[in-house]
């Protein structure tokens, strides 16, 4: 069976509850048609059909096929990859190095050979790590891929600063850098309440809680939920990334980058704010950041490093 798709096609690999919920998340923008993918036969096709069946309700014209199928994501605008294992109670998200690397890298594998020119978007974790091998692999340019994390805990935080001064969310702005871990770097100066610094309106310690708690942001909810993961917001976060791209928005967006001396850091990828177009990453800002705030950096992209030397180890 060939999907014939009239509008620019997203492909999403991995049919969980992250890859379901984006793909729902995408069919209401009606800004592409959606492939989903899983390797187990008949559960993407199902969810699709499930997702297809709303649209009379919901009032979207998008299309949604599922498959079992890889050599199907041929021509595909941008593939999001959300397959692997989630994290677990206890696990940390490097805790999945190992397991989640082999699917990684098999799936860049069909991605070069059938879908070359799409832009890649990786949510697998550990996300630092695991959109660096899909780079390796692909070989593709760092403009056409890039990973998703960013937005999450950036989304996570302005939650909390929302909370913690009772104003509406949408006129909170919040940055988080660095890698998706225990080491993620939120910026108080950068954050602000349309236009006032966060640093005005809330004490020292108020701040320090915020940002604690979204470090662990992630945790938090696997801890709640105990049997998943976090999967509303970030399918949110990657459908707003897809949408940058499909309507050339050109968001400033916090995403993991690939860096080439940006931030004094080259050679993997970390979260840093981009501007994200039809042509992917189309530029990286660099942010005057403060003395404690560039160590933080620093000190995250160590344990970036770490990661993927893990690689070595893997695949000499
Ligand atoms: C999260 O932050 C598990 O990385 C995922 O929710």
């Amino acid at each position: 069976m060939t999907v014939d798709f009239m509008r620019k096609k997203v492909a999403i690999l991995g049919a969980g509850k992250v890859g379901a919920t984006t793909a729902q998340r995408l069919a209401y923008t009606e800004s592409c048609d959606i492939l989903l993918w899983d390797r187990t036969e008949g559960v993407a096709k199902g969810i699709a059909l499930d997702i297809k069946e709303s649209s009379p309700l919901d009032g979207f014209d998008s299309e949604v096929e599922g498959t079992s199928d890889i050599k199907e994501i041929k021509k595909s605008e941008i593939i999001i990859m959300t397959a692997g294992a989630p994290r677990k109670e206890g696990q940390s998200r490097d805790d999945l190095l190992k397991t989640n690397a082999a699917i990684v890298k098999d799936l860049s594998v069909q991605i070069k050979r059938y879908s070359p020119d799409s832009k890649l978007i990786v949510l697998t974790n550990p996300l630092d790590a695991m959109v660096y091998l899909a780079k390796q692999t692909t070989g593709f340019p760092r403009e056409r891929i890039m990973g998703m994390a960013g937005i999450l805990d950036s989304a996570r935080f302005r939650t909390f600063i929302s909370d913690a001064l009772k104003v509406s969310v949408s006129s909170v702005n919040g940055m988080v850098l660095g890698g998706h871990g225990d080491f993620m770097v939120p910026l108080p100066k950068h954050s602000s309440v349309n236009g006032i610094p966060i640093t005005d309106l809330l004490t020292g310690d108020e701040i320090k809680k915020i940002v604690q708690r979204t470090r662990d942001g992630g945790a938090e909810i696997i801890n709640l939920e105990k049997k998943s993961s976090a999967y509303y917001a970030p399918a949110s976060s990657l459908a707003l990334m897809a949408e940058s791209i499909l309507k050339d928005k050109k968001m400033v967006l916090p995403c993991a980058a690939y860096l080439n001396g940006e931030y004094g850091i080259k050679g993997i990828f970390m979260g840093v704010p981009v501007i994200i177009g039809e042509k992917g990453v189309e530029k990286i800002i660099e942010l005057d950041l403060t003395k404690q705030e560039s160590q933080q950096l620093k000190e995250s992209s160590a344990k970036i490093h770490e990661l993927i030397k893990q690689f070595d180890r893997i695949y000499k």
